[in-house]
């Protein structure tokens, strides 16, 4: 596995595995990896011979200073997780070569990015659509992977390539849960025994409007009345339940195949998000 630490020499990389014919495919992280990213890898591998891998706890992205300064940093674990997994390429640049003092652009994607995540955490999508817009132009893959744990994330980034032409296919990939159905998350680690325990209602919560669904349900206000009070008792803070249209992120009234349902909330001061989308 080659680890290369510099946007020129990722793009170096890049060119020469283009020339050898191979597919690239990139799976963008801010490391504490888990099985979650695992799955990235895996169906990267399924798309492209040549899989790279970023880490990168990308400061503009955080809207907290004490959510960057806490967040989880595990690098011997990712790099042997990356290692093992037969990843070709990791991409671990330093803070101050991925932002040097002079660097003064940012990348914004409007709309999409006003509600939900982006209206609770301001600034959050720029620094996301920068980062990866970065991340995107040293690699140059053919395809870039991102979970559907970050479903608002996800929708962005399919703007973001499609508005500025970037030549990428988006894949979504599944999200990972653990067995009682919470979704894995690097900041799953900062949970209390207690609250590791009351977030599993959120899960519950987002699998109980879906058996609602499948059995007929269709009024919005029904199915997210069903998911709040499955969960409220448990969380501390709710800070949104919304069921959307997949692309445009609109709220509907009538929930159809393929619609989410979105969830943020907070359990003893940690932010969990989740979602679900309707499927028979
Ligand atoms: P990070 O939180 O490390 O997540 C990296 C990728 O893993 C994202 O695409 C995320 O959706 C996916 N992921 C996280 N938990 C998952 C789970 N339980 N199942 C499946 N996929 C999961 O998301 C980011 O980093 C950053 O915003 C990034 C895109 C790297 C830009 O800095």
């Amino acid at each position: 596995m080659r680890i290369v630490e510099t946007a020129r020499e990722l793009s170096e990389l890049s060119y020469v595995v283009r020339q050898s014919g191979q597919k690239i495919a990139l799976v963008p992280t801010m490391g504490a990896l888990h099985e979650g990213h695992r799955s990235l890898i895996h169906v990267a591998q399924q798309h492209a011979e040549f899989v790279i891998v970023s880490i990168f706890v990308n400061r503009l992205q955080f809207n907290n200073e004490e959510d960057f300064e806490t967040y989880p940093v595990t690098l011997e674990d990712d790099i042997a997780i990356c290692r093992s997994s037969g990843v070709s390429a990791l991409y671990m640049p330093s803070s101050s070569s991925m932002y040097p003092e002079s660097f003064s652009t940012s990348v914004q994607v409007s709309g999409l990015t006003a509600r939900f995540e982006g209206a609770s955490r301001p600034g959050h999508f720029s620094g996301v659509t920068t980062v990866v817009t970065k991340l995107l132009t040293a690699s140059a893959p053919d395809i870039a992977i991102f979970g559907q744990k970050d479903f608002q994330q996800f929708a962005v980034m399919r703007k973001l390539v499609k508005d500025l032409d970037i030549p990428v296919d988006m894949v979504m990939a599944p999200t990972i849960r653990e067995e009682d159905g919470l979704a894995l998350s690097s900041r799953n680690v900062r949970l209390s025994k207690e609250s590791r325990q009351r977030a599993v209602s959120i899960s519950q919560a987002l699998f109980h409007s879906l058996s609602l669904f499948r059995s007929g349900i269709r009024d919005t206000q029904e199915l997210i009345e069903a998911t709040r009070q499955t969960c409220i008792g448990e969380i501390e803070n709710l800070d949104y339940i919304a069921i959307v249209d997949a692309q445009t992120l609109d709220t509907v009234s009538e929930a159809n195949l393929g619609d989410v349902l979105l969830f943020a909330g907070t359990i003893d001061g940690i932010r969990l998000i989740d979602n679900i989308i309707f499927s028979a």
